[in-house]
C-alpha cells in the first residue's frame, strides 16, 4: 500500500480517537464525582495513548497529524443511554480498525492497530457493563442549566485549554527540537488538567460545559510555533487574572489563580526554548 494512503488510513483512526476522549469526557463530567466516572476517565486516558501513537507514526511515515475530530455518538436521555453510545462508538473504532489492520501490510504498523484494538475490544466490554451498572445504580446526569457570567468565563476557559492542548500536541509532534517536544507534550498534559477543572467545576454550580475549540495555530517551525505559544498563554494568563479578581467565590477564585500562575509557567518554559532555538538557528 502506497505511504500516503496509509497516512490518510490512520489520520482516519486518529480522528477517531480524538472523537472518543471528547465524547467519554463529556460523559465522564456530566455524571460528576464517582467510581464510574473515574473508569471512564481512565478509559480516555487510554484513547490519549492510542492518539500520541497514532500521530507519531504518522510523522515517522512523513505525514501531517489530523487535528479533525471524528463522528461522537452524542445525545441520549439517560447515563445508560450514555454509556449504550459509547459501547456504539467503540464498535465503530473496531470496525475501522479490524478494516485497516487487513489493509496495511506493513508488520510494524498492523502490530501497533492490533495493540490498539485489543484495548477497544476491552473498553467496549466495559462500556456494556456501565450500561447495566448506569441502570442498576441510578446513575444521573448532575449537569444543570445555569447561564451567566460565571459560567460564561469557564467555558471560555475550556475553550481556551482544549484548542492549546490541540495545539500543543500538534507542535509537539512536528517539531524536530528534541527539548521543545518534551516540554510541549508537558504543558499539553497541564493544559488537559486545567480543562477538567474547569469542566468539573461548571457542574459543581449547576452549568453544562461545553467542550469546543479554536483555531489551532499550525506554524511548522519551532520559532514561529513558540512565538504563537507565548501569545496566546501571556493572554490567557491576564484573562485568568482578571477573572480571578472578579469572582466572589473563594473556590473559583483560588483555582483561576492557580491555573493562572500555570500559563505564567508556560510563558516562561516557551520564552527560554524561544531563545535557544533563536540562539541555534
Ligand atoms: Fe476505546
Ligand atoms: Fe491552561
Ligand atoms: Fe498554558
Amino acid at each position: 500500500m502506497d505511504r500516503n494512503k496509509i497516512i490518510a488510513l490512520l489520520n482516519q483512526d486518529l480522528e477517531g480517537e480524538h472523537a472518543a476522549i471528547i465524547q467519554y469526557l463529556t460523559h465522564a463530567y456530566a455524571m460528576g464525582e464517582g467510581e464510574m466516572t473515574c473508569e471512564i476517565e481512565a478509559i480516555a486516558r487510554e484513547e490519549m495513548r492510542h492518539l500520541d501513537w497514532l500521530a507519531e507514526t504518522i510523522v515517522e511515515l512523513g505525514g501531517v497529524p489530523s487535528l479533525e475530530r471524528g463522528k461522537m455518538r452524542m445525545g441520549g436521555d439517560s447515563v445508560a443511554d450514555w454509556m449504550r453510545n459509547d459501547v456504539l462508538l467503540e464498535e465503530d473504532g473496531i470496525n475501522l480498525y479490524q478494516e485497516h489492520i487487513k489493509s496495511i501490510d506493513g508488520p510494524k504498523i498492523k502490530r501497533l492497530l492490533q495493540r490498539i484494538l485489543s484495548d477497544e475490544q476491552s473498553h467496549h466490554g466495559d462500556f456494556q457493563h456501565f450500561v447495566d451498572k448506569a441502570q442498576k445504580e441510578g446513575a444521573k446526569d448532575v449537569r444543570g442549566s445555569r447561564t451567566g457570567r460565571v459560567v460564561q468565563t469557564l467555558n471560555w476557559g475550556i475553550e481556551h485549554e482544549y484548542t492549546v492542548i490541540l495545539q500543543y500536541l500538534f507542535q509537539s509532534y512536528m517539531t524536530t527540537n528534541e527539548e521543545a517536544k518534551e516540554e510541549l507534550q508537558d504543558q499539553a498534559i497541564n493544559e488537559m488538567q486545567h480543562l477538567g477543572w474547569l469542566a468539573e467545576k461548571i457542574v459543581d454550580i449547576s452549568g453544562n460545559p461545553r467542550i469546543e475549540h479554536t483555531e489551532v495555530d499550525r506554524s511548522t517551525k519551532t520559532a514561529d510555533m513558540l512565538q504563537a505559544d507565548i501569545k496566546i498563554e501571556q493572554e490567557v494568563a491576564a484573562a485568568y487574572d482578571r477573572a480571578a479578581k472578579e469572582t466572589e467565590d473563594p473556590g473559583l477564585k483560588k483555582l483561576l489563580l492557580r491555573i493562572r500562575d500555570h500559563e505564567i509557567y508556560h510563558t516562561e518554559v516557551f520564552s527560554d526554548l524561544l531563545k535557544e532555538e533563536e540562539h541555534q538557528g
